[in-house]
């Protein structure tokens, strides 16, 4: 059964139904309205960070000026107003990711702590001498790094899912490198360098036919389709406020309570714990159990303001909306002269990575930014899958839903600036 979605904003709930009217949608972003170097700011760096709504931003002063308490420990008015807004945060991220219940939903500051957390806790616990965890050759270094680290100190090995020129796992290979040894398969949703969208219940329903729990790094993924884990099956999912509409310093972690029940603490401190003395601590109930020290309070009830502000919009719309656009972006940059997209999965989300024929993406991301063209260059924290591709960097274009085909045609047109001071 899917859980009921939360209610949409007054804001958005007044609009006229089902357009997608990109227009009015942008009015709700006021930093967009903005000139950058003397010329309309085009933000293309959604994979980075996205921008917040005003009624994001209106929820954090709200809360600021009228509600800001500690949460949990108070008795009076504006602790349990705060402790209120904050659980209601919790009961919409789990509404949103179709999680059974509240306490599968755990506050940490972003996609990187929840991998982290996991690593840690069920990682330590369950991972030894000869195990093997399964990653991708396409993972953030956030899911490439920890693992690394625990396979270090347990000597347990990392094995890695090979991909092909187009930037999509060998399946075949998946099911190879998966064995009696595997204890943990870890993978990412949607590749923030390549777009590529991970065929992921039959990633996860393989691990599990034999035995083998499933994390599913999210970071990319929440911000473009709708989600469900429990369609899904995986046992953690993780992503980051920031990267879908809300602010920095918030991430969650869902984990199926069975195994969250079943694992130690990540951090030690206050409201993990139930009674400490000099001898002996006993812990928290879930989820309070994983949230050591005071929270980020605002940014939880923050990142719930974007939940309903893009459950309002439609996650199906938004998907649509972006597929088109990303087809056009694929269109127009293909047909520029000596540019090679980098990533060009049949199942891609809304990210256009690129090289041009000798020319640094360095220098193509600083022209670009002289014409208000704001896009990331580098490796994107994904430097094996460079490696992968042959190429140092790429230059990344990556949308959301207020990216307009003007701002991909300001895009092309850049680039042809970019052409002409450098070829
Ligand atoms: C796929 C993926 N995973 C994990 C992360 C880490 O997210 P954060 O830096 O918000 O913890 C990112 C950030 O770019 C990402 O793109």
């Amino acid at each position: 059964m899917t859980a009921p979605r939360p209610a949409a904003s007054p804001r958005l709930a007044e609009r006229p139904a089902r357009t997608f009217d990109v227009a009015r949608i942008r009015e709700d972003f006021p930093i967009l309205k903005q000139q950058v170097h003397g010329k309309p700011l085009v933000y293309l760096d959604n994979a980075a960070t996205s921008q917040k709504p005003q009624v994001v931003i209106d929820t954090l002063v709200r809360y600021l000026t009228t509600i800001n308490a500690n949460v949990h420990r108070g008795i009076h008015y504006l602790s349990a107003r705060a402790t209120d807004e904050f659980e209601g945060a919790r009961a919409k991220v789990r509404l949103f990711l179709n999680a059974a219940e509240d306490r599968e939903i755990i506050f940490v500051r972003g996609a990187t702590e929840g991998i982290n957390l996991v690593a840690h806790s069920y990682g330590r616990q369950h991972i030894g001498p000869g195990d093997e965890v399964v990653i991708s050759h396409m993972e953030h270094h956030s899911n490439i790094v920890p693992w690394q680290m625990l396979c270090q100190e347990r000597s347990a090995k990392l094995r890695v899912i090979p991909i092909n020129d187009a930037g999509e796992l060998l399946l075949d290979e998946y099911e190879k490198l998966l064995n009696p040894r595997t204890k943990l398969v870890s993978i990412v949703h949607v590749s923030n360098s390549l777009g590529t969208v991970n065929p992921i219940e039959g990633i996860i329903a393989a691990a599990h036919s034999r035995g083998i729990p499933v994390l599913v790094d999210g970071a990319q993924a929440v911000p473009h389709m709708a989600v469900d884990v429990r369609k899904m099956g995986c046992d953690f999912y993780v992503f980051s406020g920031h990267k879908v509409f809300g602010p920095t310093g918030i991430g969650v972690v869902y984990g199926r309570a069975e195994l969250l029940e079943a694992m130690p603490p990540y951090q030690g401190g206050g409201d993990m714990i139930r009674s400490v003395t000099f001898e002996k601590t006993t812990y928290n109930s879930l989820p309070y159990k994983f949230e050591a020290g005071t929270p980020d309070v605002s940014g939880a009830i923050g990142l719930g303001a974007a939940i309903d502000y893009v459950t309002a919009l439609g996650l199906d719309r938004i998907t649509a909306y972006e597929h088109e656009l990303l087809d056009y972006g694929a269109r127009r940059l293909a047909a520029i002269d000596g540019l090679q997209i980098i990533g060009t999965a049949k199942d891609k989300a809304s990210i256009l990575s690129f090289v041009l024929e000798g020319v640094h993406p360095h220098d193509i991301g600083t022209i670009l930014d002289g014409e208000g063209i704001a896009i990331r260059t580098g490796h994107h924290c994904t430097q094996p899958l460079m490696d992968r591709f042959g190429v140092p960097a790429t230059a990344r274009a990556s949308l959301a839903f207020y990216n307009t085909r003007e701002e991909i045609d300001a895009l092309a047109q850049g680039m042809q600036r970019v052409i002409e001071v450098l070829k």
